[in-house]
């Protein structure tokens, strides 16, 4: 976008452009942004801003169409600021960012089945790579599939994406009925809809769920669209959806080595209002320490959550299959499985977390090469 004309007043330059519109560009954020002052190999700024006053003001300046060219007090060298690069980072104006898709949300009609891409070609082009991710931002889950049948497969496949997050339970965690259990899932019990380590003070974001062997009677996977569950208690019952909201509880997961807590609401909000995670672990839900006088509202709203996440209308089914991987949105998906009979077969999943820094990284740089 070129630059059509510029006027200056005490605080700030008013760029009109091309195509009739004006920004305003104080000088405080243009002296702070100046791109001369970052380090020329790392890009990172070293701008000191405390070495300029707040009420800052250019000595002189000139324009063209194509740049802007100031001369700050106490700087030497003129600061070139590029049409296109001022355009781009419009104070106000959200960059684009290939990493935030906008969110389907869905109930087992209108996404009936969880997407799949095959192993082999998310490792031999980054295309299909680049496609798996998109559709993972926006449903919030997908299968891998076709990946060899070894231990490892799945873990390795996360190296495609990025470092693997670690927690109480390791960075691998194998999901297998075990005669010590530390943990719910690592009996043949049925697992209902959850998100995982709730008790966490970063709640792990990506889990990968790699089934190695599936050939037990029972073990099926259930996944539901916990954002579409709490859209739709907003819209039916908006005081309930405001007390889960607000009201902090506690979370913990302890054993013999750790006693891991946190105290976070149930339904965590963005400030545009937008959903940032949901936490749902009955299991690691601890004792309520809210006043006396919130309890039964609160158990109220806590019930109808639970009672809407077990409505099947929600309930997307599916069989793990060996050499399928499973990734999902924790902050978002609910996941369970039904119970199995480990005297029929194996049953053997690995797992493992990513962060969505990390997903969001890798989106950006795949989009980069596309
Ligand atoms: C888990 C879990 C599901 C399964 O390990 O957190 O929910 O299918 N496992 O065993
Ligand atoms: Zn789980």
């Amino acid at each position: 976008m070129q630059i059509r004309n510029i006027k200056i007043d005490k605080k700030s330059f008013q760029l009109s452009w091309q195509n009739n519109t004006t920004t305003e560009f104080p000088f405080i954020w243009l002296r702070d942004n100046d791109i001369e002052e970052l380090h020329p190999k790392t890009r990172e700024r070293i701008f000191d801003l405390t070495s300029v006053s707040l009420d800052i003001q250019p000595e002189n300046f000139t324009f063209t169409s194509e740049k802007l060219v100031i001369n700050w007090p106490n700087k030497k060298e003129v600061a070139n600021y590029q049409a296109a690069w001022l355009f781009e980072h419009q104070p106000g104006n959200f960059r684009q960012d290939k990493a935030k898709r906008e969110k389907f949300f869905w109930t087992s009609k209108t996404l009936p089945k969880i997407s799949k891409f095959n192993a082999s070609k998310c490792t031999e082009s980054k295309d299909a790579l680049y496609k798996a991710l998109i559709n993972l931002k926006e449903n919030g889950l997908i299968i891998v599939e076709g990946l060899d049948d070894s231990l490892e497969a799945g873990e390795e496949f996360g190296q495609l994406i990025g470092c693997k997050r670690s927690t109480n339970f390791g960075v691998m965690f194998e999901v297998i009925s075990k005669p010590d259990p530390i943990n719910l899932a690592y009996t043949s019990m049925a697992l209902p809809l959850h998100t995982d380590l709730p008790n966490q003070s970063m709640v792990p974001s990506y889990q990968f769920l790699h089934c190695y062997r599936n050939s037990v009677s029972g073990g099926e996977s259930v996944f539901a669209d916990g954002f579409k569950i709490c859209l739709d208690l907003k819209k039916d019952d908006p005081e309930k959806f405001e007390i889960l909201t607000t009201t902090s509880i506690p979370w913990r997961f302890h054993d013999r080595h750790c006693d891991i807590r946190s105290h976070r609401p149930i339904i965590n909000l963005n400030p545009d209002g937008s959903f940032n995670m949901l936490v749902f672990n009955a299991h690691l839900a601890d004792v309520p320490d809210i006043r006396s006088d919130l309890l039964v509202e609160f158990y109220a709203a806590y019930h109808d959550l639970m009672q809407r996440i077990r409505d099947p209308k929600y309930a997307l089914h599916h069989m793990l299959e060996s050499g399928q991987m499973v990734i999902f949105d924790n902050h978002r998906l609910l996941h369970s499985r039904t119970s199995f009979d480990p005297a029929t077969g194996d049953r053997h999943l690995r797992g493992y977390y990513i962060e969505n820094n990390e997903i969001d990284s890798r989106i950006r740089m795949l989009s980069k090469q596309h």
